[in-house]
């Protein structure tokens, strides 16, 4: 294929303004799918995603489309649009020249469309936007495109009209690819954008060629390791493997070469010809990881097992940062760095799902860094400045000068009846305002500064359910400020668990203990003896809740001699106990960890 008939672009939007489903229409339009109802979001891969009607994994087809006489390749990227993955968002525009940025009619520009916007211009891809539903009955098209003029400084005129679900103008779309995104000129090089395991052919790379062409039989280098490898099979995905000789420039494909180890294929690495060696692409920007927490096996046997399916795991999102550790009560494990709550939520039920892994995960936690004063630990760790991301290894303070919690820049767009609900749930989050503007008659935009750890963990929840899910929210990073942080214990009869202990403001200590001892008394089944559940700081006992003693008896409800209602009943109490993590002699159920820090 001549590189000036190929288009690389993505589709970036806000979450549920229609992406995957105006992707499902192109995929028709080009036949690469055929149009049925079974169809529906092609590429919406992972158990997880169908089930939660999410794009958490970015998907790549190739599309063949005939425009005045000719043929054109159009290699198309999914992407996913919560806040949690704007990492897959990068890497996907890393690969392209230009993104189809989609704005629902019925509600205009959102959270995300500002992030993905700016994720766009500033690599100075070709943008085309795009107001999506149309057909809706409430649609209004001319208020999104006023505001992609206000905020964007894109001209309303170059806004395309579309219904994805009835396909409405979406043959426009494909005009435009062609149109207003520039061919890919580079020069010979591909980069590794995504990759997987497989049991059988081992790593399967996804490529962006921007340069020159690959062909089954070649040589290649991987720049990071410098290993070379033989390609034995290379493809097209339409959006199935279809296996071809060759992979030329500006296509997107798949590659298969020989590596067995996950850490073979690194995502952001640059492949190349072994006769001709190049300078490296960039890369990618490393993802940095918001929340921390502990993953155990259930059971220590389980340890090598889970160990393959985390790395497996992370190899297909390397956005997870891995490190060993280990814990009194739990033995040895994994602390894992996540982008958000929800993409740590996603990580655990893929490893349950697509491994059949069974783990607990302990309360996470955001990256919070201590200034020593302590000679003593200067020299142990090599810096004055640390960074903790286990709540057990929090330095006390007679050792530190200064604890710095992170913070970062949230933006919040919402109809303005309800800012006055919303400036008080951020006041109560600790969050200092910034900025607000009113993007039309009825749409504010707010912005403030906020404690990193007042939002990761329920924050989302909280903004969408109290504006009936109209207001929007994203995130960015915004350095790290000083502030008063404890170490707050959670004891069970008396006994500290390390799995519960938080970092927590001073301020908010008594309050958070007291909702944490609330929680566990919820969540923790009554046993054969009374327990007390207390949160203390250092000797101070702050908040206490008893856990009355009650014997559990299921057999009690089968009168008679029914044995097979006996058995199925012991063994439904069984599987129950499996769910249970044994802290000392109390049963706590697995999901407790996380779930204690949602406040109600
Ligand atoms: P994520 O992948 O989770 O980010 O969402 P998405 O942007 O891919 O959205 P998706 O395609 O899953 O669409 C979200 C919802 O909007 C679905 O229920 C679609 O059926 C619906 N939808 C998409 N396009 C249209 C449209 O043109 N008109 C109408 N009425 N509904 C649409």
């Amino acid at each position: 294929f001549p590189v000036d008939r190929i288009r690389n672009f993505c589709i970036i939007a806000h979450i549920d303004h229609g992406k995957s489903t105006l992707a499902d229409r192109l995929l028709e339009l080009t036949g690469a799918i055929a149009k049925t109802e079974k169809n529906k979001q092609v590429l919406d891969k992972l158990q997880v995603e169908r089930e939660r009607g999410i794009t958490v994994k970015a998907q790549t087809a190739s599309l063949f489309y005939s425009h005045q006489g000719e043929q054109y390749l159009l290699n198309l990227i999914d992407t996913p649009g919560h806040v949690d993955f704007s990492y897959e968002v990068s890497r996907s525009i890393s690969a392209c020249q230009g993104v189809l940025l989609i704005v629902d009619a019925n509600q205009g520009i959102q959270a995300q469309t500002v992030a993905n916007f700016y994720l766009a211009f500033e690599a100075q891809l070709a943008i085309i936007p795009v107001i999506n539903k149309i057909d809706l009955k409430n649609a209004d098209p001319e208020r999104a495109e006023s505001q992609i003029e206000k905020v964007f400084d894109i001209p309303a005129e170059e806004c395309i009209r579309i219904s994805a679900k009835l396909g409405t103008n979406v043959e426009k779309v494909l005009q435009a690819v062609v149109d207003r995104i520039p061919p890919p000129d580079h020069p010979f090089k591909a980069l590794v954008f995504d990759s997987n395991f497989d049991h059988y052919r081992g790593v399967v790379a996804n490529i962006a060629v921007f340069g020159g062409r690959v062909r089954k039989g070649d040589r290649i280098v991987s720049a990071h390791l410098n290993k070379t490898y033989e390609v034995n099979e290379l493809g097209l995905l339409r959006p199935d493997e279809h296996p071809t000789q060759r992979l030329f420039a500006g296509q997107v494909g798949y590659i298969i070469a020989g590596m067995k180890d996950v850490k073979e294929a690194q995502i952001g690495d640059t492949l190349y010809l072994q006769e001709q060696p190049v300078e490296p692409l960039p890369g990618f920007k490393p993802a940095k990881a918001m929340v921390f927490a502990g993953m155990y096996p259930v059971d220590q046997s389980e340890y090598p097992g889970l160990r393959s399916a985390i790395d497996r795991l992370t190899l297909n999102d390397s956005s997870v940062t891995v490190q060993r550790d280990s814990s009194l009560a739990l033995g040895a494990g994994w602390r894992l760095g996540f982008l958000g709550l929800l993409h740590m939520e996603v990580f655990n039920q893929r490893l349950e799902q697509e491994y059949n892994a069974s783990v607990i995960v302990t309360a996470p936690t955001v990256p919070y860094r201590a200034v020593l004063s302590s000679a003593k630990l200067i020299k142990e760790h090599g810096s004055e400045e640390i960074t903790i991301v286990n709540p057990a290894q929090f330095p006390d303070r007679s050792q530190v000068s200064e604890y710095l919690e992170p913070m970062v820049l949230g933006t919040i767009l919402a109809p303005d009846e309800y800012t006055g609900k919303i400036m008080t749930l951020c006041l109560n989050r600790r969050a200092v305002q910034k900025n607000m503007i009113y993007i039309d008659d009825q749409r504010v935009m707010m912005k403030y500064l906020f404690p990193l750890n007042e939002i990761v963990v329920d924050f989302y929840d909280v903004l969408k359910s109290m504006s009936s899910g109209y207001a929007s929210f994203d995130y960015e990073n915004a350095g790290y400020q000083t502030a008063d942080l404890v170490k707050m214990d959670i004891l069970l009869n008396g006994r500290s668990v390390e799995e519960l202990t938080t970092i927590v403001h001073r301020e908010r200590a008594y309050r958070t203990g007291k909702a944490m001892c609330e929680r566990l008394k919820d969540s923790i089944p009554r046993q054969m003896f009374e327990i007390a559940v207390q949160a203390a700081i250092g000797s101070k006992i702050l908040a206490r809740e008893t856990i009355k003693a009650y014997r559990k008896n299921v057999l009690a409800k089968c009168y008679g001699g029914d044995i097979t209602r006996k058995m199925k009943l012991l063994k439904k109490q069984a599987e129950g106990k499996k769910k249970m993590r044994r802290i000392g002699n109390i049963d706590v159920p697995k999901d407790a960890f996380i779930s204690v820090l949602k406040r109600k």
